[in-house]
């Protein structure tokens, strides 16, 4: 046979693959209004840079009619491509290939593609839509997941790591997304849970639908196994490809920087934080009158909302921000909170990028729920990831700073580089009310008028504490600066620490409040 007669079986066996579990399945996949694995990596990727792998791969299990069973690429679609001109590893789970199950083979050319990314040192996206472990290969089904997690935990901190939910995502299956470093969810679509909705019938007797255990607004809103939610799969995708456009390669590298752009006019930095330290305001937009062009590009929007995380730049460097959101809650630390700062801040520290660090907040919540819940363990989280950071540190004091909380904002004593505070700062144990009853309890009580008393009471101790000065008297602070001076300190600060470095004691690994 002449080698054009071979090349155009070559690709009559390729479009036979291409067609994944035929017309039938597919028409059911595009009903379901989700698109096929093919059309979504085609649809993320920079166009004609994809170059797929394995495609012939086919599975070698016999039990159950298997044998009798040819499944196109073991039901997933693996290879590399670029998003705007970045090297990527991707798979997709074909769902119209025996709904996506994972066996033996389909585990392998996974954890192949994941095995090329950590060689490559590249991110690694996966699409996941699949009907979980292949029940007809048993065990080995396992052991692929198995495998697939062992890597996912190797390549955390080294390279990004990204999953997209765009199906099911049963079982045991929820843990390799549950690893990586982001996961994005579409409504209606994403559906992730443990045990579904049969098994909490038969076993608990409770009736429930799949998207209300584990739909795309419960991972976005309730559970915070999610960090970005979108309308659409091709909203999804633009959100990964402006994710991908902020973060580096690898650990190694420094995101790419773009050019610089001044903060939109229209955000005017001392305007937005009222006075009153009771008032609420949003941090975003203290964010948005310092970044370039005003692009701050949220994380985990919809969950633990007291606190705001998330990319923008400074004279065109990626920086991270930390940031407590006094529309919700005051912006107080609580569980949820403390756990998505923390781990937004050992990201940040893991890939090189600044962490900028806004703060705002009376403290930690009080009460019981909050007590009962672990407050403490997972507040102790904000502690060791701050402190554990050695990427550059800035800090700003825009108002309150209270307690605990002032201590875990990234204060100096946690080794924070640079502390600026604005001049409506107040750095305190707690607040003037709460301190002036506590301390002048007796005078108070035995006053004459002990409203009036108390009052004096308050405002003598807001004099004495309630500013930045005490702190900046001992150096706790470094500069007390203007709100307009803001993006000019931190773009010093941020070029000034490009080449930081701070040595840690030599171990194998610390022990964090898991
Ligand atoms: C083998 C599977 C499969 C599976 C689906 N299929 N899941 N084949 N193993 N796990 C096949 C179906 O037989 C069917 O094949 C095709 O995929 C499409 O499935 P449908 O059921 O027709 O689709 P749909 O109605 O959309 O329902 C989707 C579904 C349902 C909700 C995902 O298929 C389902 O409940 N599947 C089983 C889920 C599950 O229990 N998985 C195991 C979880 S335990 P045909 O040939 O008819 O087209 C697990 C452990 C991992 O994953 C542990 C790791 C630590």
């Amino acid at each position: 046979m002449s080698l054009k007669r071979k090349t155009l079986e070559l690709l009559k066996r390729r479009e036979q693959v291409q067609m994944g579990g035929g017309e039938a399945a597919i028409q059911k996949q595009t009903a379901m209004g989700k698109l096929t694995a093919r059309e979504r990596i085609l649809s993320l990727v920079d166009k004609d840079s994809f170059h797929e792998y394995d495609l012939f791969v086919e599975h070698e299990a016999r039990d159950f009619d298997m044998d009798k069973k040819i499944l196109a690429g073991d039901g997933v679609i693996i290879g590399t491509g670029t998003i705007f001109g970045a090297p990527i590893c991707i798979y997709a789970q074909d769902f119209t290939v025996a709904g996506g199950s994972l066996g033996l083979m389909h585990a392998r050319k996974i954890t192949k593609i994941m095995d090329h990314a950590m060689k490559l040192q590249v991110p690694i996206i996966g699409i996941n839509d699949s009907g979980g472990a292949r029940i007809q290969e048993g065990v080995n089904s396992l052991a692929g997941y198995g495998e697939i997690f062992y890597r996912n935990t190797m390549a955390s901190g080294f390279i990004p790591q990204i999953s997209v939910i765009l199906g099911p995502c049963a079982g045991g299956a929820v843990y390799s997304p549950a690893l990586t470093d982001y996961v994005f969810v579409v409504d209606k679509i994403s559906k992730m849970f443990i045990t579904g909705p049969e098994v909490i019938k038969s076993v608990l007797g409770e009736e429930i639908s799949q998207e209300d255990l584990g739909g795309a607004r419960v991972h976005s809103e309730i559970t915070g196994n999610a960090h970005f939610f979108a309308e659409s799969e091709k909203e999804c995708f633009e959100q990964i490809k402006k994710l991908i456009t902020f973060i580096p390669w690898n650990n190694q590298r420094k995101a790419r920087t773009f050019k610089s752009k001044e903060p939109r006019k229209s955000y005017k930095i001392d305007e937005i934080v009222p006075g009153d330290p009771k008032q609420p305001y949003d941090v975003r937009d203290v964010i948005k009158s310092v970044v370039d062009d005003s692009d701050f590009f949220e994380i985990m929007e919809n969950w633990a909302r007291n606190v705001i995380i998330g990319f923008g730049r400074l004279d065109g460097e990626t920086v991270g921000f930390v940031a407590n959101q006094p529309l919700v809650l005051a912006g107080v630390l609580d569980v949820d909170s403390s756990d998505k700062a923390a781990r937004f801040i050992r990201y940040c520290d893991a890939f090189n990028i600044p962490i900028i660090t806004l703060v705002d907040l009376p403290g930690y919540l009080p009460g019981v729920d909050q007590e009962h819940a672990g407050v403490i363990r997972h507040g102790a989280k904000m502690l060791y990831a701050y402190s554990e950071a050695t990427v550059a540190k800035i800090s700003i004091i825009l108002r309150k700073a209270y307690g605990g909380g002032y201590i875990a904002m990234n204060s100096r004593h946690l080794h924070a580089d640079f502390v600026f505070a604005w001049p409506g700062a107040e750095i305190a144990v707690m607040g003037p009310e709460g301190a002036a009853n506590i301390i002048f309890k007796k005078e108070i009580s035995e006053a004459e008028d002990p409203e009036k008393m108390r009052k004096q009471k308050v405002k003598e101790y807001k004099e004495k504490f309630a500013n930045p000065y005490v702190a900046a008297a001992k150096g706790y602070i470094d500069s007390v600066i203007e709100p307009e001076e803001t993006r000019k300190f931190l773009l010093h600060a941020i070029k000034l620490s490009s080449d930081k470095n701070e040595d840690r004691p030599r171990k194998k690994h610390g022990i964090p409040p898991f």
